[in-house]
């Protein structure tokens, strides 16, 4: 793979950028495509027109502007055809990409189980989960993404959503397909495409009978919500009650499950950050953060253009796809100085790991919980944590980033909870 600074073009930084292969430090390729271009116009990207927004500037205006909406146009670019036909339908009902009133319908059916105070008050529930799977750890060596990373968000949006717990196992398998199918950057293959319809059918079954249980038993579950919420005196539709529990599921668990991976290892690459984090644990709200900026697992957003718009001196027009490069946004020296120091003691930068404007991540302060939890419980509990292994095999493509394992190992005991 040629360095990033040997690339003279934009198109020749991006070629890297959306390869199969692309680099695991994909950082450097970023910075050379926001000088080289900021903001870069594709003639052809998977068969359409699309700007690329590399810079802190473009990419936030871009977001919040009331003229671009999330579109499924934008959907064009994951289309398998016939074959993967569930998978595509399925995306095309999940509120990203509703008309911006549906959107703003069933957004508002579900918001109020995910504002800071409802969050907040599963801190506990958070805590707990990180403290048993802790003392589920082997003393040793183990796979900190496949034994702690996973199993914490995932069990934690099963509970929000009222799925039994012996039911798990097969929404981690779902889930991974689901994901797998669903990133723009490795040309597909037939498995993915299968594996994707296997999983999306198995989501709708699944769903469905759910809520048929619900209607009949409601429980103090977002599933029994979404059921009995109204909004302006409308209720969701059984198909949209599967898009959105797909839709927070999906995006609820790989994206925190990635971060608490991801994180660990920049953490423990940083020893003095790491230390920091042991003795100050006070300062963990700004830490994760920091760490989202850093190094996201949401590395992609995307929006089309409504009408024509005008941003760092180029003409965007009417239906136009972005696409929004948030990790390259993030590290904008422009922004951000310094912007690839790993500093958890930052205040007052500009980020935005949970993108902006009306598409901003709902979820988000359940993640900052988990994430959080999740690290205050490691440096408690196993503060000589250590990396094996070398370097990682980075799993997702473009959009979703994530570890496909981090091998680590703690010698000293710690199955139980100080
Ligand atoms: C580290 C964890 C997470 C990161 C980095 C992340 C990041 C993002 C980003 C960048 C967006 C797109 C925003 C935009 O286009 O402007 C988004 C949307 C979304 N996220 Fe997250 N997210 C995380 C965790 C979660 C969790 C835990 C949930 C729910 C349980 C969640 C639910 C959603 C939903 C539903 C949307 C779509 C919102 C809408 O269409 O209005 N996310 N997230």
């Amino acid at each position: 793979m040629r360095s990033a600074e040997a690339l003279d073009t934009p198109q020749a930084v991006l070629d890297v950028i959306f390869a199969p292969d692309r680099p695991g430090d994909i950082y450097p390729y970023y910075h050379r495509l926001r000088s080289l271009a900021p903001l870069h116009y594709v003639a052809g990207f998977h068969g359409q027109p699309a700007w690329v927004a590399s810079s802190w500037n473009a990419v936030h205006r871009i977001a919040r502007d009331p003229r671009m909406r999330s579109d499924p146009k934008t959907l064009d670019i994951y289309s398998a055809g016939d074959a993967g036909r569930g998978f595509d339908a399925m995306m095309r009902r999940l509120m990203l990409f509703l008309p911006r009133a549906d959107h703003d319908r069933v957004r508002a059916t579900v918001s109020g189980s995910f504002t800071p105070r409802a969050v907040e008050a599963r801190r506990r529930l958070a805590r707990q989960v990180v403290d048993r799977l802790i003392d589920d750890l082997p003393e040793g060596a183990f796979d900190l993404v496949r034994d702690f990373a996973y199993p914490l968000p995932v069990f934690m949006i099963c509970q929000m959503m009222g799925v039994p717990h012996e039911d798990v196992p097969l929404f981690i398998a779902w889930a991974h397909d689901f994901a797998a199918r669903g990133d723009v950057g490795p040309r597909l293959s037939e498995e993915a495409i299968r594996a994707g319809e296997a999983a999306t059918a198995g989501f709708q079954d699944y769903f469905t009978r759910l809520i048929a249980r619900r209607r009949r038993q409601p429980g103090e579950d977002l599933m029994s919500e979404m059921i009995a919420g109204r909004v302006g005196g409308v209720a969701l539709s059984d198909d949209e009650i599967v898009a959105a529990a797909v839709l927070l599921l999906q995006a609820g668990h790989s994206t925190t499950a990635d971060l608490i991976g991801m994180g660990t290892r920049h953490l423990l690459l940083h020893p003095d950050q790491w230390r920091l984090l042991i003795d100050r644990p006070d300062i963990i709200a700004g830490a994760v953060m920091e760490l989202l900026r850093y190094d996201s697992s949401v590395q992609m957003s995307h929006r089309v253009a409504v009408e024509d718009f005008e941003v760092e001196g180029h003409l965007i027009r009417k239906d136009a796809l972005c696409l929004l490069l948030n990790g390259a946004a993030n590290r904008d020296p422009a922004a951000v100085p310094d912007p690839d120091r790993l500093d958890l003691l930052r205040t007052g930068i500009n980020t935005a790991p949970f993108g902006g404007g009306p598409y901003m991540c709902l979820g988000q302060y359940l993640a900052r919980v988990e994430l959080q939890e999740a690290y205050l419980g490691l440096t408690r509990r196993m503060p000589d944590l250590a990396l094996c292994g070398g370097e990682p095999v980075h799993a997702g493509g473009v959009t979703l980033r994530g570890l496909a394992a981090l091998p680590v190992s703690s010698e000293r005991p710690h199955r139980h909870a100080a």
